[in-house]
């Protein structure tokens, strides 16, 4: 049967002419131009072929898609690469971003008019351009077939000064190529981390959806700090640029405020008490849980820490799903099912790309892949990896950044990647932390001498910990105690806790840093090149 999909469509005039092409993949927007008119606004968007007034409408191919010859003219829209000229012949390297390759546009000066032949002088690389013509197979080395543009015609659509652009030399590094943030898709590098995000991205939908849990969109305003480490961001329309009129709180009659009388009187600021961007949608997504049961969310983030490390972003992007009835050992397999699945959708959808990363930047990249959807991962108790840690220390102390490791040492990244990549070399849950270094919400484990809580962090060879999750306190004498312990206002947490007053649940849940996944499942080293703009301390460009 003939699908829409191989199928194309010339718009002639007065009627429409369908013919099967071979794997041909046309794309929505122009199966939209079967019609039988040729004056709407998108047939404006493709040129003639020919010189005669009936315009022909040409399918345009996705690059991605150009798999097989076809016998017709098609259209492919994008950027130059390269351009190579010889006697005869141009060579012209187009890439539309649909996949790492491209495909490569043979001009043939004795197939086209003059017009081509004048638009050929003005290509250079970076320009964008539409090419027309049949794909046509062509010889490649390695046996297999290749696809190529049989030319027929070329317009430059907009033109690239040689002298001014910044990624007309070949190879860049990754540090230059942050300076140019905005033009950075452009490269092979950058353009196969955005396609491997966006599959990730959407595995992750796919995989709560299927799963029904439901997407929950937490603020990003926020008065509470979830994680308790002060790393907020402040949110104010105050003007900060006239510090003298600021108001402050001894101008209030606020006698609580009145102890620092230089103090701000944030009373008077957009939302009437101090805010700031939300470390987490933790808290908010509890609220769901324990009401529609499995959630999640998945947005930005923001850290106010002022880490330059290769694993730390200022804004980032969570995924945290939260589910009720339910404890640590549910959440470990919750977090173990989605990331087998994001990645093994990763292995199915984006092996160009995930050869490329391997070939580039990790050789073993896509086997330790493999093997993490493949095998169980690890899980190892905090004190077990501790104890597995300080006998590979002693043995050469001078090889760690940091040797000093007992119970209560939060892990540095050298720990946490030596665990997983040298101790169990696959992804490893670290779970039952002491309870010093965790957050307040940590439900108390009284099984393990009261010292640790229900929590896990999953580590990932080159990267380090990936997910932090945990069972939640959900008894409100005990969740108070802990506030105060931590020196918090219980008043500011009245409604978080509130849910353990109303129908309390054990429930439990995890963050994964998205773009840690990123750059793991791409192999790269750092994390500011997961992101399309990356905010670290020092650093807001674009
Ligand atoms: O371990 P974290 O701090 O956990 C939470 O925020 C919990 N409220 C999550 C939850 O239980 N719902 O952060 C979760 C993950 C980390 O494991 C890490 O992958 C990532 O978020 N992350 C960062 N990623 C990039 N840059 C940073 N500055 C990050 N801080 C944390
Ligand atoms: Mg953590």
């Amino acid at each position: 049967m003939l699908s829409a999909r191989l199928a194309r469509a010339f718009v002639l005039p007065g009627r429409i002419q369908l013919r099967p092409v071979r794997a041909l993949a046309v794309s929505t927007v122009s199966k939209s131009l079967i019609t039988t008119s040729t004056s709407t606004s998108s047939t404006r968007l493709f040129s003639a072929t020919t010189s005669t007034s009936a315009p022909t409408v040409l399918p345009r191919v996705k690059t991605i898609d150009a798999k097989d010859p076809t016998e017709v003219p098609v259209i492919v829209k994008g950027w130059v690469r390269t351009i190579r000229k010889q006697k005869t012949l141009a060579f012209v390297q187009v890439n539309d971003g649909s996949n790492l390759k491209g495909i490569q546009c043979v001009v043939a000066f004795d197939d086209v008019d003059e017009t081509t032949m004048a638009q050929l002088d003005k290509v250079t690389t970076g320009c964008a351009v539409y090419v027309e013509g049949p794909l046509v197979s062509s010889p490649s080395k390695s046996g297999e077939q290749n696809i190529e543009m049989a030319a027929t015609k070329l317009t430059v659509v907009g033109d690239c000064p040689p002298d001014q652009y910044p990624l007309a030399k070949k190879r860049h590094t990754m540090e230059y190529l942050r300076t140019i943030a905005h033009l950075r898709p452009r490269t092979n590098t950058i353009a196969a981390v955005a396609r491997v995000r966006s599959a990730l991205a959407g595995a992750i939908h796919e995989y709560f959806q299927k799963a029904g849990f439901l997407y929950v969109q937490t603020p990003l305003i926020t008065a509470s700090d979830c994680e308790g480490a002060g790393e907020l961001f402040r949110v104010t329309t105050l003007d900060l640029d006239n510090v003298d009129a600021l108001p402050r709180a001894s101008d209030n009659d606020d006698e609580e405020n009145n102890n620092n009388s230089q103090a701000v009187d944030y009373s008077q600021d957009f939302f009437g008490k101090p805010s700031f961007l939300t470390v987490s949608g933790q808290l908010g997504g509890e609220t769901h849980a324990c009401a529609l049961g499995d959630i999640y969310t998945f947005g930005p983030t923001f850290r106010a820490e002022n880490s330059q490390t290769t694993r730390h972003l200022a804004e980032f992007n969570m995924v945290e799903p939260e589910m009720a009835f339910a404890d640590l050992q549910v959440a470990m397999a919750n977090a173990e099912g989605m990331v087998k699945y994001v990645v093994q959708h990763v292995l199915d959808n984006c092996q160009e790309d995930l050869q490329f990363f391997t070939k580039f930047y990790d050789k073993q990249k896509m086997a330790s892949l493999e093997r993490l959807v493949n095998e169980p991962f690890a899980r190892v108790s905090y004190r077990e990896a501790i104890g597995y840690l300080q006998e590979e220390i002693a043995k050469d102390p001078s090889k760690w950044q940091f040797p000093d490791v007992e119970f209560g040492t939060d892990l540095a990244t050298e720990h946490e990647r030596w665990l997983a990549e040298t101790k169990f070399n696959t992804a490893t849950f670290v779970y039952n932390y002491p309870k010093s270094i965790k957050a307040f919400y940590m439900r108390d484990n009284e099984e393990d001498g009261g010292e640790t809580v229900n929590a896990m962090d999953l580590l990932v060879p080159g990267v380090g910990e990936l997910v932090g999750g945990s069972q939640r306190e959900e008894r409100l004498d005990v969740l108070e105690k802990k506030l105060e312990e931590v020196g918090l206002d219980k008043e500011d947490y009245w409604w978080y806790l509130d849910l353990r007053r109303f129908g309390s649940v054990p429930h439990a849940g995890y963050g994964l840093g998205f773009e840690r996944l990123v750059t793991y499942v791409c192999g790269i080293e750092n994390i500011r090149d997961a992101i399309a703009f990356p905010r670290y301390p020092g650093n807001a460009e674009f």
